[in-house]
């Protein structure tokens, strides 16, 4: 691999706009506040910010369920705002993509509420039946409601209608929104559950714990077929990427979607390694295990084309919470957890305030929560008789508003001046981006570093990858280019372990002031290996 895309030498931030920053004081993150930080991302080295919707919405399920792909939400500002965001981004050098959020509609959408008519040309652009299948969605329950005297089908909450993409209209509509927002300038789309949006048949699905109905839908032809089309008919004609969100992919499955002769997306995010703490779903989490989380990693980096790597986004609890330890060694697994991220081969996305070590929520009631999904395992738990302890410790492990809190950008918080949608961590005291910047030991620094490192670095833009330990909670891996070598070397655990070999070479960076003849507690380092 000579010449690496843009797409591929790039730092992607991921922005989830509620929580980032509020200019208005209305307590809810907005666009205006997006730009007044773009001189933050830049010294960071952000190259591409990966937008979470801000289309008008309904909200409910925070913008993933639209109302007008056309039109920003007035909680996050104006057309206007949006055009100076991407200009005043350009202007520093910095990219945007946007969700393409096309499984579904909002139930508020107009074509959603022409398609209540039978009659109307609408209706075939959702699935309406008589009588309902079996299938259960994404947020647990039946995937279909009734409404008048039919059924429509939403894989995820009932106002969010899944469209029929069996209708070519349907694509045509798509094709137009995708050519609107390229024209604006943005560099591309995160394709929201893209892997499920072509329903081969509606049949029964075989019973399963969750998701009955999957077969129907999961990686089907069809949907190869959408993804080539709008890749040739719209994507080809313009200097931009995707990233597919490709729910239980396998590495093969994730190679069909992205090898370059395929011409379907660009890359896609993996869950795999999300799924390696938890029994079935992640309502039930194990303890975490390294060995396992590791050889997942280490999998999709040798078998998949080209890897989106991530460890934290607006649905996954924090990375330092779950993979590391948000108490003892706070900052040492933050930045071991960052090594991880920074030298696998690939595209790094970092999601906002995992520069800075955020954490979990550690909410103690219920109505503290506002994500929908949250409420509704929490109620289901209820019906199942899971007494309330257990569906706290269910929410407190894997609520996706562990990830959903404001930005920690001061000692006071930073992000609004009144009360934020969500209730603000009190750990902002001590984590928060103006600390951070001050203090040269910081993640935040750190991240910093390891970023400049990678720019200017082919060994880990470009190189292969190989692991070379896996056990133990030590994880030892190798990049390669033309002859030269880092070798990456982890101790996921609090545990003070022995090298299992020898290790010798310049020490490139650490997260220890020092080198050590053991591997200390979270210790990550990157070495240079002499030819
Ligand atoms: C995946 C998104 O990341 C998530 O936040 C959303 O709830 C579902 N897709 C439905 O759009």
């Amino acid at each position: 691999m000579s010449n690496l895309k843009f797409w591929q030498d790039a730092i992607v931030y991921q922005i989830y706009p509620r929580s980032f920053m509020d200019s208005n004081n209305d307590g809810i993150g907005d666009i205006p506040g997006i730009i007044s930080k773009l001189d933050y991302l830049k010294e960071l080295g952000v190259d591409i910010i990966w937008l979470s919707p801000v289309y008008d919405s309904p909200n409910d399920d925070n913008g993933y369920d639209i109302r007008d792909y056309k039109a920003i939400h007035k909680d996050f500002g104006t057309m206007e705002d949006m055009d100076k965001l991407i200009l005043e981004a350009k202007k520093r050098g910095i990219r945007i993509i946007m969700d393409l959020v096309i499984n579904h509609t909002s139930d508020e959408h107009p074509w959603f509420i022409e398609s209540k008519n039978p009659d109307s040309p609408y209706r075939n652009y959702y699935y309406w039946r008589d009588k309902p299948n079996n299938w259960t969605s994404f947020f647990s329950g039946s995937a279909w409601t009734k409404e008048n005297d039919a059924y429509y089908l939403h894989l995820f909450s009932k106002k969010q209608p899944d469209l029929n993409f069996h209708n070519p209209k349907v694509l045509d509509e798509v094709k137009d929104i995708m050519h609107f927002w390229l024209k604006k300038g943005i560099a591309g789309f995160r394709c929201d559950v893209i892997n499920v949006i072509f329903k081969n048949t509606l049949d029964d699905g075989k019973k399963r714990l969750v998701l009955t109905g999957l077969e129907h839908y999961h990686s089907t032809e069809g949907c190869h077929r959408v993804l080539k089309t709008l890749r040739k008919e719209v994507m080809d004609h313009y200097e931009a990427f995707t990233v597919g969100e490709t729910v239980l992919v396998t590495t093969k499955q994730a190679n069909e979607l992205i090898l370059p002769e395929r011409e379907e997306l660009d890359m896609v995010f993996g869950f795999e390694h999300m799924e390696t703490d938890q029994i079935n779903n992640k309502w039930f989490k194990t303890k975490f295990k390294p060995k396992k989380f590791m050889r997942t990693i280490s999998r999709w980096q040798k078998e998949v084309y080209w890897n989106a790597n991530y460890l934290e986004n607006h649905d996954q609890p924090r990375s330092v919470s779950r993979f590391g330890d948000d108490k003892m060694y706070h900052k040492e697994s933050a930045k071991m957890l960052a090594l991880l991220n920074l030298t696998l081969k690939g595209t790094p996305y970092i999601y906002e305030g995992q520069e800075i070590g955020m954490t979990n929520a550690y909410f103690k009631s219920i109505d503290e929560y506002e994500d929908l999904e949250s409420k509704r395992i929490y109620a289901l738990g209820k019906k199942l008789l899971f007494p309330k302890w257990y569906r706290l410790k269910m929410l407190r492990n894997a609520s996706r508003d562990n990830a959903r809190q404001p930005m920690q950008w001061t000692k006071t918080g930073g992000f609004t001046l009144s009360t934020p949608w969500l209730k603000e961590n009190p750990n902002k005291q001590d984590i928060n981006v103006f600390d951070s910047r001050k203090d040269p030991d910081s993640i935040l620094n750190f991240y910093k570093k390891l970023i400049k490192i990678r720019k200017n670095d082919d060994i880990l833009k470009k190189g292969s990858f190989n692991d070379l330990y896996i056990s133990n909670a030590i994880f030892i891996y190798e990049r390669v280019y033309d002859g030269e070598r880092y070798m990456i070397v982890l101790n996921m655990s609090k545990k003070i372990k022995r090298y299992p070999f020898e290790v010798y070479g310049d020490l490139v960076i650490s997260n220890y002031p020092d080198r050590a003849n053991v591997l200390r507690s979270y210790e990550g380092l990157m070495i240079k290996v002499s030819k």
